[in-house]
């Protein structure tokens, strides 16, 4: 592992960036900077190593940003009805910071934070972060003690798991945000790059502030159907309501395994560069986010990222679903153990190879 610093902030408190390379020449930076990813550097097909995730030069930057650039986000991702829920009968209210609702946690929340590391395993390329957000962070209940990891494995794969227990009964919904360009991070749009996923169904939302209508609907017939590879840019801007709402696809998709066993639910090509990424999880739904409010910006390198210059597969418990009992419960009681796992794999193929 190689240790750099990144930077210091405003309190003085200095961050570092930590990088781990495979014998396949793919090298993993992250920072305990909101236990970030930072940059992935994988080998197109001709070998040429390509950033696939969109980032920052600066911690400053990341800690400005508004859209969460490789973040892990926590103890809740994705959005809450009006911040509001209840939990052994009694109501708590989270901070308003999206429309009339709560995104990711609130302000100031666990992808602003500094991270300890708790350990480094040199030989599986592991690094594991450590952070306790205090009871009544952001409103939540209960001291929240996580512990997240990114290992880079020899199979070219991150892997992310997330552990996590609490004193009080409370939600725990942890996910990572990272943009992939599979062509680079500063290659333009995604709506070139190829989609499949498993989902047979989604939840559609009410309306622009995006909270599901408890509905579980069908894909099929419909241009939220990814069961076959398609373009993400063939049906992205088609008359169809949904996809109106969010300015292109932003919206959470039901995974059709089991709950708690990995399954393989997305595969993702880019032609121009011949890189695929697989992702697998453990967790039940998935947020497929193609970067529509990217509002343009300077990125890594002095690249200027533009809107849909990146997509996100943020596996998760669906948006609400603490409010709607139709959806899996991300409810977590006191003493027991949270634990997930999402991998994102990395591979080449050939243009004229099947997918
Ligand atoms: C995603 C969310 C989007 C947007 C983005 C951050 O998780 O689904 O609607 O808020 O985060 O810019």
């Amino acid at each position: 592992m190689e240790k750099k610093k990144f930077g210091t902030l405003h309190d003085g408190t200095e961050v570092f960036l930590y990088s781990f390379t495979n014998q396949n020449k793919m090298t993993m930076t992250v920072t305990d900077l909101g236990a970030t990813l930072v940059q992935l550097l994988v080998p197109d097909l001709e070998g040429k190593p390509r950033d696939v995730v969109l980032g920052y030069d600066t911690p400053q930057e990341y800690l400005l940003g508004d859209c969460y650039f490789g973040a892990v986000i926590g103890r809740n991702g994705n959005r809450i009805d009006k911040g509001r829920f209840t939990i052994d009968g009694k109501v708590y209210q989270l901070p308003i910071n999206d429309n009339e609702n709560n995104l990711h946690s609130g302000p100031n929340g666990i992808q602003t934070r500094k991270w300890d590391v708790a350990d480094v395993d040199e030989n599986a390329r592991r690094i594991t972060f450590h952070l306790v957000s205090p009871d009544n962070d952001n409103g939540f209940p209960g001291n929240f003690d996580m512990e997240m990891s990114y290992t880079l494995t020899d199979e070219d794969a991150i892997v992310l798991r997330y552990r996590g227990f609490s004193d009080k009964d409370t939600i725990a919904n942890m996910t990572n945000h990272s943009y992939f360009n599979l062509a680079g991070h500063d290659a333009g749009t995604i709506e070139g790059h190829l989609l499949k996923l498993t989902a047979e169904s989604y939840t559609p939302v009410r309306d622009e502030q995006a909270i599901p209508t408890g509905e579980i609907a069908p894909v099929a017939g419909t241009p939220m159907d990814f069961t076959s590879a398609k373009k993400i840019g063939r049906d992205i801007d088609a008359d169809f309501e949904q996809l109106k709402f969010a300015g292109g696809y932003d919206h959470n998709f039901m995974l059709p395994g089991e709950e708690d066993e990995l399954q393989k639910f997305a595969e993702v090509y880019c032609p121009e560069s011949g890189i695929c990424m697989g992702v697998v999880t453990d967790l039940p739904a998935v947020q497929f986010y193609t970067g529509n409010f990217i509002t343009d910006q300077k990125g890594k390198g002095g690249a200027i990222y533009h809107k849909r210059q990146g997509l996100c597969l943020e596996t998760q418990y669906a948006p609400n679903a603490i409010n709607e009992p139709a959806f899996y419960s991300p409810l977590l009681k006191a003493g027991e153990r949270y634990e997930t796992e999402t991998r994102y794999r990395f591979y080449t193929r050939n243009l004229d190879e099947d997918f």
